[in-house]
């Protein structure tokens, strides 16, 4: 089981530009769309190949967008309005939704919640403003434990009006692969095992769509390196050697510039972290990148190969600070209060039982509503679910609301992880400030729209509900998503 401790550099130089573009409206209905801020894009969604383990090894069969992996790298400033019209030319239906980004309800790409799902041979245009900066990406929302796990997704990238002055800015998408030895992908999808456990973790990381041997660096330069984990299931957590890398931002929400706990740059599935980068070893020198997350499984992602020479000598003092994006800031003594519980997978009715005796700060008889709540799962659990929140495990995307949200107003959602695993909590439609865990408040209340919880942990977020619709939280292990650790809230 895990311990929770804590490139292909090849894009142009990317500097600061004083092209300002207006950010809008937060969500202003699309006649008002400026025609010249207007972006197109398509996204072909089918079969394709790629080199991704090296060589003797072939290709493999994947599926993915306009034949690449990852997707094409989408690119717009703030305030522009995308409109990406999505052909899908795979066999079984598909849906995009634009991780992180906070569109209009009817644009989240959620089969049957906000859509039709796009059936084989059609296309569905989506359009939506790109109100945040930041490092966003896509997926389908569809079957995504397999969709996901084939190859489908993206990076979508919202530059900053003014962004942070570096040498590079790259983009590294990482995923994670269940490979025969001869490179065929395992067909092994959705596994009851899978879904019990940890999810699809598989046997060969990559980054860009390659098992990656060397990145060519130099000395003195510096990169925003944007981290995007496309993984169906593994929880990255990287090491950077000597390098004192800062975070800048996460998930794509910018925060204060400081250095990741313990050294570690920690990103369950579907999140984000912006690093600055400064290249501070030897001219000639190779450092290796080390992913520690799981425990006795440590493994070398990547070196970086120093180049003889060194791009410059003096350490820079650029400013590294990203400006804010137009989030409403939460009220934390007007804020509504809201339980949620994830309870199951293996060895889950250990946990409750366990945990059951110290969840009783709300002045219920807690105790008692965790027996009665694992009666249900227990039945639940013969009918198929296995993961649950608040004692339900969702069977598909549509579902009375878990939880209403008065919109406009201040919420607090006080979460606990009952259970003997990771999971990284995503919301839809909104970010959320992490302000407490286990009880003690965070000392940087950042901004997440994924929130990775460690087995037992309590974790509070922040925020004001002012996207309405009715909105999916899951798991983003995409196995448990899956097995029914899913549900909506309702802003309203
Ligand atoms: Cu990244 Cu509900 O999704
Ligand atoms: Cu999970």
């Amino acid at each position: 089981m895990s311990d929770f401790r804590v490139p292909t550099l090849t894009r142009r130089a990317f500097l600061a530009s004083a092209a300002a573009v207006s950010t809008g409206a937060m969500f202003p209905p699309q006649s008002h769309a400026r025609a010249a801020g207007i972006r197109e894009f398509r996204l072909r969604a089918g079969p394709g190949r790629a080199q991704i383990a090296p060589d003797p090894h072939g290709e493999t069969a994947i599926w993915c967008y306009d034949g690449k992996l990852p997707g094409p790298e989408i690119r717009v400033r703030q305030g522009e309005r995308l409109r990406i019209a999505v052909e899908n030319a795979l066999d079984e239906e598909t849906t995009v939704h634009w991780h992180g980004v906070r569109v209009p309800n009817g644009m989240d790409g959620v089969p049957h919640l906000t859509q039709v799902p796009i059936a084989p041979g059609d296309t569905f245009t989506y359009e939506f403003e790109a109100v945040d900066a930041g490092t966003f990406w896509y997926h389908p929302h569809h079957r995504s434990f397999e969709q996901v796990g084939r190859g489908l997704y993206g990076p979508l990238i919202v530059e900053e009006a003014n962004p942070v002055r570096v040498d590079r800015d790259v983009t590294w998408v990482l995923s994670d692969w269940r490979l025969t030895k001869t490179a065929e992908m395992r067909e092994d999808f959705g596994n009851r095992h899978d879904m019990m456990h940890n999810g699809r973790v598989g046997n060969t990381v990559t980054i860009n769509g390659r098992v990656p041997d060397v990145v060519p660096v130099r000395k003195g330069e510096r990169v925003r390196l944007r981290l995007i984990n496309a993984a169906n299931a593994r929880i990255f957590g990287l090491d950077f050697g000597d390098h004192e890398p800062t975070v800048i931002a996460l998930d794509g929400q910018p925060v204060e510039p400081h250095a990741p706990e313990g050294g570690l740059v920690v990103l369950g599935p579907a999140m984000r972290a912006d690093i600055i980068f400064d290249m501070t070893a030897e001219a000639g020198s190779r450092v290796s990148v080390i992913d520690r997350f799981y425990k006795d499984l440590e493994y070398r992602l990547v070196d970086l190969a120093y180049g003889d020479q060194p791009l410059r000598q003096t350490a820079l003092d650029w400013p590294a600070l990203l400006p804010p994006n137009p989030l409403p800031e939460p009220d934390l003594a007007s804020a509504i209060r809201h339980e949620v519980t994830f309870n199951g997978g293996m060895m889950g009715a250990m946990v409750m039982q366990e945990m059951g005796g110290s969840m009783g700060d709300t002045g219920e008889d807690s105790a008692g509503a965790m027996g009665g709540m694992m009666g249900d799962m227990m039945n639940m659990m013969h009918s198929g679910g296995i993961w649950f929140i608040n004692g339900v495990a969702a069977e598909g995307h549509i579902m009375d609301p878990m939880l209403t949200l008065a919109r406009d107003k201040s919420h607090v959602i006080a979460m606990t992880n009952a259970t003997a695993w990771h999971h990284p909590i995503h919301l839809h439609g909104h970010s959320f400030r992490v302000i407490s865990r286990n009880g003690k408040p965070t000392r940087l209340r950042e901004w997440q729209d994924t929130v990775l919880m460690s087995p037992r942990e309590r974790v509070e977020i922040a925020f004001v509900a002012d996207n309405p619709g009715d909105w999916m939280l899951h798991c983003h292990i995409l196995e448990h998503q899956a097995a029914g650790m899913m549900g909506v809230f309702r802003v309203a």
